[in-house]
């Protein structure tokens, strides 16, 4: 096997063992920034849903609430208005969604879903985790979902989700006495869940992964063909010509000049001892013909 062959076999091995070790830190780094990119997108989703309930609260709900008496306006309930702007929110994100889920809910709408549940008492068992993300597969493809438990942690929330004879009878005229009833202080029986896409970081994470597999291929192979030109020029071609020249001397050939190489490397080195071998066996023939 040439020099040359080793040369870049040792190396391409060393590049490809380097690749694959560094390819798993580098997906899970990847993986973990994409992740914190979702949480804040998760982030701003919430703050913007806590916003609209405290409006609804503190600046609607006064304004209608004598009319409430009369008719029970939904519009006056944080709940309510959280849900309604973050349909009209679907309409530019279809794939993201918001639900403030109840195991025993006043809207029969917010009912939570058998995975919706698990993840409530989950969080209702454990009431240090102030949150619970998930990655869960979907129809529509992954989707990365945070459920925050809700607290009861206001008296006032018991007027209307106590007893039905508590309630105000316009709401229970609209929502009846049996659904949204019976909670309790302190109770988590209820959680906000956000579910966000996860398809567009999957498919950053893979784009940055061949990125980065392109982009140090790329050096090695450029590296790869400068060694390979640097190693031809100093060291396989001169050390080929002083073979020729070898060969063709020891078959009695003694025609060729003197081996030219400039330089103050190791070739150089030894084709200054070559020549001067040359040199000296040249002078040996010549002195053993004179005799
Ligand atoms: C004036 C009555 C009233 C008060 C006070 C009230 N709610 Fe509600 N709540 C409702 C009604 C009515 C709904 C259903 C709204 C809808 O149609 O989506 C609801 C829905 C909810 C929901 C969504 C799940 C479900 O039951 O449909 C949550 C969560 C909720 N309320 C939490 C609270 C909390 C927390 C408080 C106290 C800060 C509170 N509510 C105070 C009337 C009330």
């Amino acid at each position: 096997m040439g020099l040359g062959l080793r040369f870049n076999i040792v190396l391409l091995s060393c590049y490809l063992v380097g690749l694959t070790l560094s390819l798993w830190p580098f997906y899970q780094l990847s993986r973990r920034e994409a992740m914190e990119q979702l949480q804040a997108q998760i982030d701003v989703l919430r703050a913007e849903a806590l916003s609209v309930r405290k409006y609804t609260t503190d600046e609607i709900r006064p304004l209608l609430d004598d009319q409430s008496g009369i008719q029970f306006l939904p519009q006056t309930i944080p709940s309510f208005s959280a849900h309604t702007v973050f349909r009209n929110f679907r309409k530019y994100y279809p794939q993201y969604s918001y639900k403030e889920a109840a195991l025993n809910p006043t809207n029969p709408a917010n009912r939570a879903k058998d995975w919706e549940q698990e993840l409530i008492e989950k969080l209702s068992a454990n009431r240090d985790i102030d949150k619970d993300i998930t990655v869960r597969t979907t129809e529509e493809g992954q989707q990365y979902t945070v459920t925050y438990p809700m607290v009861i942690k206001d008296e006032s929330c018991l007027t209307c989700h106590s007893t039905a004879d508590k309630a105000p009878p316009s709401m229970v005229a609209l929502y009846g006495n049996k659904n949204g009833f019976g909670w309790k202080l302190n109770d988590t029986l209820i959680a906000q869940i956000i579910s966000i896409p996860m398809s567009a970081t999957e498919t950053k994470v893979w784009r940055n992964l061949m990125l980065f597999i392109g982009i140090s291929s790329g050096i090695f192979l450029a590296l790869l063909v400068l060694l390979n030109i640097l190693l031809n020029r100093y060291v396989i071609s001169p050390v080929n010509r002083m073979a020729k020249i070898a060969e063709a001397y020891s078959m009695g050939d003694t025609s060729n000049p003197e081996f030219q190489y400039e330089g103050t490397d190791e070739v150089a080195s030894l084709a200054r001892s070559f020549n001067r071998m040359r040199r000296s066996l040249d002078y040996a023939m010549k002195e053993l013909e004179k005799t």
